[in-house]
C-alpha cells in the first residue's frame, strides 16, 4: 500500500491549467478557454480541462480532458470527467463551448473539429452551463433557466455526488450508473460497475465485474430506511439516505446531513479501480483522504480482482501475488492497480509445446488452503486423487485440479478468484489445496526456492490444520541456529547507549533481512542477532526520511525514554538514504497474535488485565512523565508487544519524531479503516494525547471480547450488524458485562474487573476528547484508586455506526 502510494505520487502527475478568476456560468456565445475554470458559488467545485502525465515509464505522453474536481482540496481529486474514452492530446486551440445547435462541445477552434458533446436534442441554439454547488454541470435554456436540457448527474463516471440519482428513468431508459476507472490514472471506463438492480421489483444496489454476469456484491434489499446488511448507511445523523420508485423513475440517493461534522467536511463516495465502493473524508491535518468504509469489506471479494493466476490474500499488503510458476503480465499496469492481465506463465506447459506427445512431463504444483476457483468442472466418480491428477494431466487445456471433500474438480484455461485463506485460523479451516500445471521446469526452480510444501504430483489433503505459519516459524527458527555466526558487531555506543551500527552489520545480523517479523506501518521489521546469542529486531524504514543530522538527534532523544512498559531502542543505522532502527526482541509477538489467532493460547484474564494496566502505565509515561511529552498515534494491538512473561510493550513510539510531516500521512494512509482513530483526526484540530487514549479504548475493548472490533462476523440483533464498541457502551449500561467478554475465557473472568475496564473504554473512547481521561486516570481506576462514573454511549459512533439500536432500541 505504502509502495503503491509512492508509485502513484511518481506517476500521477496532474496539470490543471485553469487560473484565472472565475465564475460558475458560460453564457450563450461564451467559450471557456483551456486555461480558464469555472467555480461553483459555494466554491467545492471547480470545471476545467486537466492532463495526466503518466511518466515515460508508462510509455504516454500527457492526456488531456475535461473535468470536475474538488476545489478546495489541495490534492487534485477529479470527480466527473467529459471524455473519458476520448482523451485529446495536445491542448492547442482545445476549447469548451457551444455549438450551433446549442449542445455544449469540446471543439479544436482552428479546425472547428468536436471531440466531445453533450448530444442533445435542443431546439434552441441559446443555452447557458452553469456548474451548481452540488458539483452537477447543468446545460439551461438561457431564457427558461429551470429548463434543464442536460445534466453531469445524468452521466456518472466513478464518484457519486450527494443529490445525485443512482437508478433509471422510466420514460425515457436513461439509467445512471457508474463505472470505475480503468487505472489509478486514466479515467477511461474500467472494470466494475455499481448499479441499481434491474430485477424488477429487486431494490437494491450491486457491484457487478465487466467480465462476470453475477454481481459479486449487493447491497441487500431497502427496508424503507436502509439496505439490509450495511446499516453504516443510515448513520441518520450523519447521512440521509433515499429510495424512489414510482411511475416515472427509480433510483437510490443520499445526502450529507452537517450536524455532526465541520461544515467543510468534505467526503467523496465513489466505485475505486479494483472494485470496492469507498468513502472518504478529507482530512485537513493530513492533507489526504482517509477511508472511512469500503464495500464489500474484503478486497478478495472483488470479482477478478488480481486477474487471472494470482493469490489474492485479504490481510496482506500487497493483496494480489502471482501463483507459483508466474510472473507480472504487465507490471505497469499492475503499479497502476489494473491488474486485468494478472500473471503470465514463466515456461510454457509442454503439452503446449509438443502437442505429438501423450508423455508430458508437466507436473502439478499444490497451493495449500486457498478458496478454490469458481467454474469448477466436477469429474465423477473419482476414487482417488492420483486418478484426479491423471484426468487434469490427459487435456492439455486443464490447468488445475483439486481433490478433496467434494471429490475430483478440475479447471480450464484461465483461473480467477484464488484465495489466500488463513491458515492459522482455524474458523476457516474450510481451505482447500488447488493443484496447479506447470511445465517441469517451474517445478524444479521450485523445489530449490520453496517453503516445505508438498511438490509434484501429491494427494490433495490440506495441511491447513499443521499450520503453516508454526512450519515457517519452526524453518526460521531452525535457520537461525544454523546460521548465526556471532560476529561482534561493529558498532559505537552514542551518548544514550543507543549503537549506531553499520548497514553491513545489521545485513549479517539479520542474515540480509530474510526473516521477517511483521510489516508495520512505517517499514518491515527483521529477526536478527547480535554476538551470537542476543535477539533483535530490526525496523527497515520506508521512505525518504529527515537528514542524517536530525534523524540521530530523534533518536537520541527517543532512546532516552525509557520505561518497563516500552521496547527498549538498542540502536539505529543511517548510511545514506537508508534509516533503520534497532530493539530489543520480544519472544511473544504482539497482542493481536495473542487476541485474535484462534491457534495461540488464550490469554487468562489475569493476563489481559495485566496488560491493560501496562500498556496504561507505558503511554502515561510517555504522555506525562518523559521530558518531551511523547503522543504515539498509532496505538494498536500490533504495535503491543509482549516479552517472555507476558509484560506488555509499547513499540513504535515517537515515530512523529522521525517521519516529520510524512508522519500523518503514513499513518492515514496505511490504516485502511477508521478502527482506531479519533475523530480529531478527521476534523484537522490539533492532536493531543487524548488521540492515545481513544485508541487504547479500541484496544481495550479488542482485550477484553478477544475480538476485532471491526470484525464483520459480529451481529446482534437478527442479523444485522454492529459496530462492537457501540454494542458494548449499550451492554454495559445494561448492566450485561459477562456477553461482551471473550467467550474463550469460558466465563473464567473478574466480572468486577471486567466491568471497570468496559467502562474505562467507554470513558476513553467518547467524541469529545475533553469528555476522556489522560491515561494517568486510567492507570489509577484500573489500579482501583480512583472510582469511575457510568459512561455514555459515544455519540458520534453510535450515529455513524450504531444504527440497529437507533432503529429498534
Ligand atoms: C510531465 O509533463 C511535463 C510536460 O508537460 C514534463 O515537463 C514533465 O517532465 C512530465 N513529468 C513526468 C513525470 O514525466
Ligand atoms: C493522439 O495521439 C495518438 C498517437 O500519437 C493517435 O493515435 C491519436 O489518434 C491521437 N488522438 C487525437 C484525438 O488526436
Ligand atoms: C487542432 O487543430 C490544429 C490544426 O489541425 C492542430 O495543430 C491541433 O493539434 C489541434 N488541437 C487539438 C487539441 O487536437
Ligand atoms: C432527436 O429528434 C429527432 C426529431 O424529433 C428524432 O428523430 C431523434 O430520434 C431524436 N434523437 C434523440 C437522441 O433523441
Ligand atoms: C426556451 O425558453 C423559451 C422561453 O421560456 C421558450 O419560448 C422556448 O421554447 C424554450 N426553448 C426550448 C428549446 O425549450
Ligand atoms: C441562433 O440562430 C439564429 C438563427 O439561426 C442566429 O441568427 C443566431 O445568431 C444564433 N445564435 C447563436 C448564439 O448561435
Ligand atoms: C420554464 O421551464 C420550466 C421547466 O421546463 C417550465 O415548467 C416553465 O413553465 C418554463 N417557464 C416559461 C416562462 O416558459
Ligand atoms: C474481459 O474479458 C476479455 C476477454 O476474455 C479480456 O480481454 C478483458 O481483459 C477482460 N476485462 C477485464 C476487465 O477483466
Ligand atoms: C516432442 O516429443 C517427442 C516425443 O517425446 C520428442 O521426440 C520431441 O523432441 C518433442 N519436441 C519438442 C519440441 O519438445
Ligand atoms: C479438454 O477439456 C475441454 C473442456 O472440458 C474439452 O472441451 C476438450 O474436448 C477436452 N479435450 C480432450 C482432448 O479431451
Amino acid at each position: 500500500m505504502h509502495l503503491h502510494h509512492i508509485v502513484f505520487t511518481l506517476l500521477m502527475y496532474i496539470h490543471i491549467l485553469a487560473s484565472s478568476a472565475a465564475t460558475d456560468t458560460i453564457l450563450a456565445g461564451e467559450t471557456l478557454a483551456v486555461n480558464d475554470k469555472l467555480v461553483s458559488k459555494n466554491g467545492r467545485h471547480a470545471l476545467g480541462f486537466f492532463g495526466t502525465n503518466s511518466s515515460k515509464s508508462y510509455g504516454r505522453t500527457t492526456t488531456w480532458y475535461l473535468g470536475i474536481w474538488f476545489n478546495t482540496v489541495p490534492k487534485f481529486t477529479s470527480a466527473w470527467v467529459a471524455n473519458r474514452d476520448k482523451p485529446v492530446n495536445n491542448t492547442n486551440s482545445l476549447e469548451l463551448t457551444f455549438s450551433q445547435d446549442g449542445n455544449l462541445v469540446i471543439q479544436n477552434r482552428s479546425t472547428k473539429s468536436i471531440i466531445w458533446s453533450t448530444q442533445e436534442n435542443i431546439t434552441t441554439n441559446s443555452t447557458t452551463a452553469v456548474l451548481l454547488s452540488s458539483g452537477n454541470l447543468i446545460l439551461t435554456n438561457s431564457s427558461n433557466s429551470s429548463e434543464v436540457l442536460w445534466q453531469s448527474f445524468d452521466h456518472p463516471m466513478d464518484t457519486f455526488f450527494p443529490g445525485e440519482k443512482l437508478g433509471w428513468d422510466k420514460v425515457t431508459g436513461l439509467n445512471r450508473r457508474f463505472v470505475s476507472w480503468k487505472n489509478s490514472i486514466d479515467p477511461a471506463a474500467g472494470g466494475y460497475r455499481y448499479e441499481l438492480d434491474p430485477g424488477t421489483g429487486v431494490n437494491q444496489l450491486l457491484l457487478v465485474a465487466l467480465n462476470s454476469s453475477t454481481p459479486y456484491w449487493s447491497s441487500g434489499v431497502w427496508n424503507g430506511k436502509y439496505f439490509t446488511p450495511i446499516p453504516e448507511m443510515t448513520g441518520r445523523h450523519a447521512i440521509s439516505t433515499k429510495f424512489v420508485d414510482n411511475d416515472q423513475e427509480k433510483y437510490f440517493t443520499y445526502n450529507l446531513l452537517d450536524e455532526y461534522m465541520d461544515p467543510n467536511m468534505l467526503t467523496r463516495h465513489m466505485i475505486g479501480v479494483s472494485g470496492q465502493i469507498k468513502t472518504f473524508t478529507w482530512v485537513k491535518g493530513s492533507q489526504d483522504w482517509v477511508l472511512m468504509n469500503a464495500q464489500p469489506k474484503a478486497q478478495c471479494d472483488v470479482y477478478a480482482v488480481c486477474g487471472p493466476f494470482t493469490i489474492c490474500t485479504d490481510n496482506d499488503f500487497p493483496h494480489c501475488i502471482c501463483m507459483e510458476g508466474f510472473t507480472i503480465t504487465s507490471p505497469k499496469n499492475w503499479e497502476l492497480e489494473d491488474r486485468a492481465d494478472g500473471c503470465s506463465r514463466n515456461t510454457q506447459l509442454d503439452c503446449i509445446r509438443n502437442i505429438s506427445t501423450m508423455h508430458t512431463t508437466d507436473l502439478f504444483y499444490c497451493e495449500p488452503c486457498v478458496r478454490l476457483p469458481q467454474d469448477a468442472q466436477k469429474i465423477e466418480p473419482t476414487r482417488s486423487s492420483s486418478e484426479c491428477t491423471q484426468i487434469c494431466l490427459n487435456n492439455c487445456s486443464c490447468t488445475a485440479y483439486s481433490f478433496g471433500n467434494s471429490g475430483c474438480s478440475v479447471w480450464h484455461n484461465e483461473l480467477l478468484n484464488i484465495r489466500q485463506l488463513d491458515c492459522s485460523d482455524t474458523t476457516n479451516s474450510n481451505g482447500e489445496t488447488l493443484c496447479l500445471r506447470l511445465s517441469a521446469k517451474d517445478v524444479q526452480s521450485l523445489k530449490y526456492n520453496r517453503r516445505g510444501i508438498d511438490i509434484g504430483v501429491v494427494t490433495g489433503t490440506c495441511i491447513c490444520a499443521l499450520g503453516l505459519f508454526a512450519l515457517i516459524l519452526l524453518l526460521m527458527i531452525w535457520t537461525n541456529k544454523k546460521n548465526s555466526s556471532g560476529r561482534i558487531l561493529n558498532g559505537s555506543a552514542g551518548c544514550n547507549g543507543i549503537i549506531a551500527f553499520r548497514y553491513n552489520d545489521l545485513q549479517h545480523a539479520t542474515k540480509k533481512f530474510t526473516h521477517k517479523l511483521g510489516a508495520g506501518s512505517f517499514g518491515s521489521v527483521f529477526k536478527g542477532f547480535i554476538n551470537e546469542s542476543n535477539a533483535i529486531a530490526v525496523k527497515r524504514l520506508d521512505g525518504a526520511y529527515q537528514g542524517e543530522k536530525q534523524f540521530r538527534a530523534e533518536v537520541s532523544s527517543i532512546g532516552a525514554v525509557q520505561h518497563i512498559n516500552l521496547v527498549k531502542l538498542v540502536g539505529f543505522c543511517c548510511e545514506d538514504a537508508k534509516r533503520l532502527l534497532v530493539y530489543e526482541y520480544m519472544s511473544n509477538h504482539s497482542l493481536d497474535v495473542h487476541l485474535f489467532r484462534s491457534n495461540s493460547t488464550v490469554l487468562n484474564w489475569a493476563a489481559r488485565y495485566q496488560i491493560a494496566l501496562g500498556v496504561a502505565r507505558g503511554l502515561a509515561y510517555l504522555h506525562d512523565s518523559c521530558r518531551d511529552n511523547i503522543i504515539h498515534c498509532d496505538i494498536k494491538p500490533e504495535n503491543i508487544l509482549l516479552d517472555a512473561s507476558f509484560l506488555p510493550k509499547i513499540a513504535d513510539f515517537g515515530m512523529a519524531k522521525l517521519l516529520g510531516r510524512d508522519f500523518s500521512r503514513v499513518l492515514t494512509t496505511m490504516r485502511g479503516t477508521v478502527g482506531y482513530l479519533a475523530p480529531e483526526w478527521l476534523t484537522g484540530v490539533a492532536i493531543t494525547p487524548k488521540v492515545d487514549v481513544y485508541s487504547y479504548g479500541m484496544v481495550l475493548l479488542e482485550i477484553i471480547s478477544g475480538r476485532r472490533n471491526t470484525s464483520a462476523r459480529f451481529s446482534s440483533n437478527g442479523n444485522i450488524d454492529v459496530y462492537f464498541p457501540v454494542h458494548a457502551a449499550h451492554k454495559l449500561l445494561e448492566g450485561d458485562v459477562g456477553s461482551l467478554v471473550d467467550h474463550m475465557l469460558h466465563d473464567d473472568v473478574n466480572l468486577d474487573e471486567a466491568e471497570l475496564a468496559c467502562k474505562v473504554a467507554c470513558w476513553c473512547i467518547q467524541d469529545d476528547e475533553f469528555d476522556r481521561p489522560t491515561m494517568a486516570e486510567v492507570v489509577q481506576i484500573l489500579e482501583g484508586v480512583v472510582e469511575i462514573r457510568m459512561a455514555p454511549v459515544p455519540r458520534l459512533l453510535q450515529a455513524m455506526f450504531g444504527s440497529s439500536y437507533s432503529t429498534f432500541s
